[in-house]
C-alpha cells in the first residue's frame, strides 16, 4: 500500500519550540518528516544548525538536515534572541559529541529538489525567518505547484514580540515573508494570537517528565532553561510553546480554530515594518482571502498530542 502519510519539510531556527516542534513531527505516523532546514533566527546560523544537528542525533531522526540562509534576502537581520534561547540558542540541555553530519546540500536547493522530486505534494513547515522559502520560490516557482500548504509559525494580528507591531520570525525577514504570502499557495497562520494560549507552565512541565523516554527528557531540559527566561524576559508564568502549534495542527486540526483572512505584509520600512496586516473583520473585499488565520486553542487536545508524541521515542 502506497505510503499514506503526509510530506513535510521544517524549516527552522532551534530554538527550543523549534526543537519540540522536530519531537512531535519525527515519529508521528501520520507525518514523513522528510528533511530539516536551518534559517538564521533564535540565534546564528552556524548555531542553530548545529542545534539541528544534535536534537536529530540525540532522538535517532535520521534526516537530512541542510543550512540555508544567514541573514535576511534584503535588509540586515535583527540581533539573535539569546535573552530566551541562550547563547548556544539550546540552552539547557547537555548533549553528547556531535557525529551527524549536515547534508551538504544548501537548504533553498534540498526543498526545490525535495518538493520536485516528490510524488505527491509537500508541506512546508517554517518555524523561523521566511528566508530559505522565498529563496526557493524566487529560484523554482514551478515549486509552488506541488506545495500542499504552508503551515508557518509567525506573526499576529494583535501584539508583537520583538516591536509592538510585529512578531520576530516575520520581522525577522519581512521581504521574504512578503514573497510567501503572495506566493498563492494556502498559508496557515500560527501567530502569537494562538501560540500564546500554549503556556507550559511547570505543571506541563511535571506532567511530561513523567513520560520515561529520551524526548520527555529533552523535552523537561528545554522548558526548565525556556520557561525560566520567558519569565524573566516578559514575564510570563509559563513560556508560550509557539512552534509545535504548526504540528499539532497537521496531525490533528481539530484542536486549532482557523479564521479566513487576507493577510498583508508590512514591508515599508516604518514603526510597523514587518506586521501582518490580517483583516479581521474582512474590510477588504476587494483582494480574495490568503490565509488561515489561527485564532483559538484546545489547550488539553495540545498537551495531550505532545504527550503522546513524546512517548513514541526509545525509553530511557
Ligand atoms: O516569535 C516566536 C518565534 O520566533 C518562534 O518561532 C521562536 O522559535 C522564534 O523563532
Ligand atoms: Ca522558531
Amino acid at each position: 500500500m502506497s505510503d499514506q502519510r503526509r510530506k513535510i519539510i521544517i524549516d527552522c531556527d532551534p530554538g527550543h519550540d523549534d526543537a519540540v516542534a522536530i519531537m512531535l513531527a519525527a515519529r508521528n505516523p501520520k507525518l514523513e518528516l522528510l528533511g530539516i532546514t536551518t534559517v538564521r533566527g533564535n540565534q546564528t546560523l552556524e548555531k542553530v544548525t548545529r542545534n539541528a544537528l544534535n536534537i536529530c542525533q540525540y532522538l535517532n531522526i535520521d534526516v537530512p538536515v541542510c543550512k540555508g540562509l544567514g541573514e535576511g534576502i534584503v535588509r540586515m537581520s535583527p540581533p539573535v534572541e539569546e535573552r530566551v534561547h541562550g547563547d548556544s540558542g539550546l540552552d539547557g540541555p547537555v548533549f553528547a559529541p556531535l557525529t551527524k553530519e549536515l547534508d551538504p546540500r544548501h537548504a533553498v536547493d534540498f526543498i526545490v529538489e525535495t518538493v520536485m522530486a516528490s510524488d505527491t505534494p509537500v508541506t512546508l513547515v517554517p518555524t523561523g525567518p521566511l528566508s530559505n522559502i522565498a529563496m526557493a520560490i524566487k529560484k523554482e516557482p514551478k515549486i509552488l505547484e506541488k506545495i500542499e500548504e504552508i503551515v508557518l509559525m509567525g506573526g499576529a494580528y494583535q501584539h508583537g514580540n520583538v516591536t509592538p507591531a510585529a512578531e520576530f520570525n516575520i520581522y525577522a525577514d519581512a521581504e521574504a515573508a512578503y514573497v510567501v504570502f503572495t506566493c498563492g499557495r494556502p498559508v496557515v497562520m500560527m501567530g502569537l494570537d494562538l501560540t500564546r494560549q500554549a503556556l507550559c507552565y511547570p505543571e506541563v512541565v511535571e506532567r511530561m517528565s513523567k513520560v520515561k523516554t529520551t524526548a520527555g527528557k529533552l523535552f523537561v531540559d528545554l522548558m526548565h532553561f525556556f520557561c525560566m527566561t520567558q519569565k524573566r524576559v516578559f514575564g510570563w508564568a509559563g513560556g508560550p510553546l509557539h512552534d509545535p502549534t504548526t504540528i499539532a495542527y497537521l496531525i490533528d486540526p481539530s484542536c486549532i480554530e482557523t479564521k479566513e483572512m487576507y493577510t498583508e505584509i508590512d514591508i515599508t520600512g516604518g514603526p510597523s515594518h514587518g506586521r501582518t496586516n490580517c483583516d479581521y473583520f474582512n474590510l477588504r473585499t476587494d483582494v480574495p482571502k490568503n490565509s488561515k488565520v489561527a485564532v483559538k486553542l484546545d489547550v488539553d487536545k495540545f498537551w495531550d498530542i505532545v504527550e503522546d508524541n513524546l512517548k513514541l521515542y526509545d525509553a530511557i
